[in-house]
């Protein structure tokens, strides 16, 4: 009885020793010390053995059950942490991978682009951004910014009146957030104003809807000088640091005195003439190209928002218009403004 223990015991010990799965190590943990296990039985028949061999089979067949009880406890823990480190290493993602294939996502419209631009340009300078509405009053649109009755402005053929209310339009510029910015804080303001206008005109460099960045300035102090130096810093921005700027007198009601800016030529330098020696076509040999109209706030609009704290005796300031249209359409070389808005991805995608 005692050697068939030892030959059982010598037995399971190889084949834990050779158990290559934890799946196998159950088997033999059934095998060698279930309850149909020739050692279980050997103990279960202990009590049936003559007295004399009872403690010593007793003793021997036990000490063999713990010693492969705690063999198998370790090879199946080795087993298990070993099965765990090959299912790791072969589930190890590769985080450098790329994620889902690249899928082409959309881009801004150039005309928002450049819009962002100069804002960006605008806020640099220390100016906040400012937005108003579409439809708008005569009384903001015109009346405030000085055009004095049967002005030409007003007349039908460049303004959209809303048909029920003569006193309501689509704002022909951006001008109108002029008086109602300074409605709504008191002097100083530094403000660039985007968005859409509306004119009674179709052709290749006008659609009936357009965009403009307006800026206004009101501070004590202000002079032309200032205006002429934001103006060259925001077109240094848009068109490069080389550009330099003429100003020419001009008419707006509601700026005093007037002017028409020009910036030189950026793709001759102002020369007028190509490397080839023949004429520039952009500035058509000009040197210049005229970019916006601005000048100094008028008085008599300061008037119209005294009672929001605007003296005219003490504060003064400029304000300027740039057609947005017409930045994008010289930068990049596009040469009908309608191409803007007929949505054709073709010419889009170009600005991505
Ligand atoms: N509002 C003018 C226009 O649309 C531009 C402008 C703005 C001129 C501000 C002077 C000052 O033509």
């Amino acid at each position: 009885m005692l050697e068939r223990i030892e030959e059982i015991r010598a037995e399971a010990v190889a084949a834990i020793d050779a158990a290559g799965s934890s799946a196998e190590l159950e088997g033999l943990r059934v095998r060698y010390l279930g309850r149909k296990a020739e050692l279980t039985g050997v103990l279960r028949g202990i009590a049936d053995l003559p007295p004399e061999e009872r403690g010593e089979v007793g003793g021997v067949a036990n000490k063999a059950r713990k010693e492969l009880e705690a063999l198998l406890e370790r090879a199946t823990e080795a087993q298990d942490a070993a099965e765990l480190d090959s299912q790791l290493l072969a589930d190890r993602v590769d985080v450098t991978l790329p994620g889902a294939p690249p899928r082409p996502v959309g881009h801004q419209h150039l005309i928002a682009r450049t819009t962002r631009q100069i804002e960006d340009i605008m806020i640099g300078l220390g100016y906040h951004v400012a937005e108003g509405p579409e439809v708008e009053h005569d009384y903001y649109n015109f009346t405030a910014l000085n055009h004095p009755e049967g002005h030409p402005a007003r007349m039908l053929q460049d303004t959209f009146y809303v048909q029920s209310h003569p006193d309501v339009l689509l704002r022909t510029h951006t001008s109108p957030m002029q008086i109602r910015a300074m409605e709504t804080q008191p002097p100083p303001i530094f403000i660039v104003v985007p968005g859409k206008v509306y004119r009674r005109d179709s052709d290749a460099t006008h659609s009936p809807m357009f965009h403009q960045m307006e800026g206004l300035a009101i501070a004590e102090g202000l002079t032309l000088a200032d205006l002429k130096g934001t103006l060259l810093a925001m077109c240094q921005g848009i068109f490069g640091g080389e550009r330099e700027l003429r100003l020419r007198p001009h008419f707006f009601p509601f700026t005093e005195p007037s002017i028409e800016v020009d910036v030189s030529c950026f793709q001759c330098g102002g020369s007028g003439t190509l490397a080839g020696g023949e004429r520039c076509n952009l500035c058509k040999g000009q040197g210049w190209i005229e970019i916006l109209g601005a000048g100094m706030v008028d008085p008599n609009v300061l008037g119209f928002v005294e009672d929001y704290g605007y003296d005219a005796e003490r504060v003064q300031g400029f304000a300027f218009g740039l057609g947005i249209e017409r930045v994008a359409m010289l930068r990049h070389g596009v040469p009908d403004l309608r191409r803007f808005f007929d949505n054709d991805v073709r010419m889009l995608e170009q600005f991505s």
